[in-house]
């Protein structure tokens, strides 16, 4: 049994992870930005009585952070995994089009809001069991393989995301946590699309696995949901 904080658990990757876990008996903090427009994660919470709590968890507001850790921290003594799933994408915009308004919101909650949240959970995490920080990255995060343009918002803040994976990985301040980024594939959700290669389940049972598998010698690597290491 882990005790795991999932962001973005409403929809998507965030919540077929909810229910994986929940299945297989985990204690989940399926945090969202509206847990009361969340109508399938409360059938999930109500499916498995006692093991899944619904909160209020905006990645891009220090303060609704906050609120969260002390909540988490009012049911459990530590965190065992922690999965920084929440992301927007932002546009393809081609450099005449592109502001600084998006540039910035997209990097605060796909790279900075990461950070904010490592920070502020990492005294539960360190009391954790073999404690896990899982940032969900991206290919699109990799500069070594954008051999085209794409565009610059959300693939800018997935680089970001991967640098500040290796600095947390790193930072002595986390010792004891592995850190990795991790690409989920291309899965069919809002955000990937229907044309997508992989089930939102396919995808949660690869990140699983591989987040099951990690030892302390992985971290600071970027991994597929498949396990494979994947070039920054
Ligand atoms: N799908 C793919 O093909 C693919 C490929 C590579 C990487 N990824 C990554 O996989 C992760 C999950 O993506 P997905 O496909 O499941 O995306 P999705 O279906 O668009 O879901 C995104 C989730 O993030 C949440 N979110 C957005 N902004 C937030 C904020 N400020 N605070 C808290 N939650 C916030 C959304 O909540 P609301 O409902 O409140 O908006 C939603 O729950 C992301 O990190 C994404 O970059 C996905």
């Amino acid at each position: 049994m882990n005790r795991i904080l999932i962001t973005g658990a409403n929809r998507g990757l965030g919540l077929e992870l909810t229910q994986q876990c929940a299945q297989r008996g985990d204690r989940i903090f399926a945090s969202c930005r509206s847990p009361e427009k969340a109508a399938i994660l409360e059938e999930i919470a109500a499916k498995h009585p006692g093991q899944v709590t619904l909160l209020p968890l905006d990645v891009a507001d220090e303060q609704s952070i906050a609120a969260c850790v002390a909540r988490v921290a009012a049911e459990v003594k530590a965190l065992d995994i922690i999965f920084n799933n929440a992301a927007i994408h932002g546009g393809d915009e081609h450099l005449s089009e592109v502001t600084a308004e998006i540039l910035l919101k997209v990097l605060n909650v796909n790279a900075v809001g990461v950070v904010l949240v490592a920070q502020k959970f990492l005294p539960l995490l360190k009391k954790g069991h073999h404690p896990k920080l899982i940032n969900i990255s991206s290919e699109a995060g990799s500069i070594s393989r954008m051999d085209h343009f794409r565009g610059y918002n959300y693939y800018g803040s997935k680089a970001a995301l991967n640098m500040y994976t290796r600095s947390l990985a790193l930072d002595p301040e986390t010792a004891g946590v592995t850190v990795i980024a991790l690409h989920p594939g291309w899965v069919r959700t809002d955000m990937g699309g229907a044309d997508a290669h992989l089930s939102a389940t396919q995808s949660a049972a690869g990140i699983l696995k591989v987040t099951d598998g990690l030892a302390p010698v992985d971290n600071g690597k970027f991994y597929t949901w498949e396990g494979i290491e994947y070039p920054w």
